[in-house]
């Protein structure tokens, strides 16, 4: 399908984003545009420093823009305030980190089943049962009653994507999501990643490995507070 036919999701139109006053002004993005579309796959990469996940905080709702636009799903981001925002993040956005974030004092199915919890959902047997389908889909079921510290980081992270997915948001936001595993190991939860891509799911990594690059349909490299989009490997 063409990128135009396709739903946009995310619109951010001149958006800077600024830290500090006076002579500790940092300018992290300058006047920056970024269109998202339902199906991309979209990787960001940059030198340490260059405001990548200054960058994804901004799209998550996470922190605020200093000017411009940000409109999702067509609604002026601006207007919304912080339940609306909270509400909004918890239904369409899955969280994925380098650190994986899993709670140690919860068993693998409690971890995955937490957004569901955020979202209200209290019927117990309805959660667990989403718990196995998104566990059987990152590829480690058996490991529904396991501790989190029981497993590898691979598995670690398969957990913390089952958890993104629970909620069927409509993006899937990725911080360095292999910067803690093997390349063996990174290179399965990128498989993974990619062919949940290829079923539907939009996907916005941020990355330093260029050899990771393939897995893109969209690439945006950022310099200085600006960026440029070249165009996908694949
Ligand atoms: N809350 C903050 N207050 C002040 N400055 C900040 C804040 N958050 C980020 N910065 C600054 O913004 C710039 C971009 O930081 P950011 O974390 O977005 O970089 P990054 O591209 O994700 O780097 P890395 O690859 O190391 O993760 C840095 O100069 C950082 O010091
Ligand atoms: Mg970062």
């Amino acid at each position: 399908m063409e990128a135009t036919k396709r739903r946009s999701l995310i619109q951010m139109k001149d958006v800077t984003k600024k830290f500090g006053k006076g002579e500790l002004e940092t300018v992290v993005l300058k006047e920056v545009n970024l269109t998202i579309h339902e199906g991309d796959f979209l990787m960001i990469v940059g030198k340490s420093g260059s405001g990548k996940t200054t960058l994804m905080n901004m799209i998550g709702f996470l922190d605020r823009l200093t000017t411009g636009t940000y409109s999702f799903l067509g609604e002026d981001v601006s207007l919304l305030n912080e339940n609306k925002k909270s509400s909004i993040r918890n239904k369409h956005f899955g969280f994925i980190f380098q650190q994986f974030f899993l709670i140690d004092s919860l068993n693998v199915a409690q971890n995955v089943e937490l957004p569901l919890i955020y979202a209200g959902e209290v019927n117990k047997k309805d959660r667990l049962e989403a718990a196995e389908k998104y566990l059987s889909l990152v590829g480690i079921p058996e490991k529904i009653k396991a501790k989190t510290k029981e497993l590898s980081g691979g598995q670690q992270q398969r957990v913390a994507i089952a958890r993104a997915l629970i909620n069927e948001p409509l993006l899937i936001m990725a911080d360095e999501p292999t910067g803690a595993l093997d390349s063996d190991t990174g290179i399965g939860v990128m498989s993974l990643l990619r062919e949940l891509n290829k079923q539907g799911k939009t996907i916005i990594m941020v990355t330093h490995d260029e050899d990771l690059l393939q897995y893109a349909t969209r690439i945006i490299r950022m310099h200085d507070g600006s960026f440029v989009e070249e165009g996908a490997v694949r």
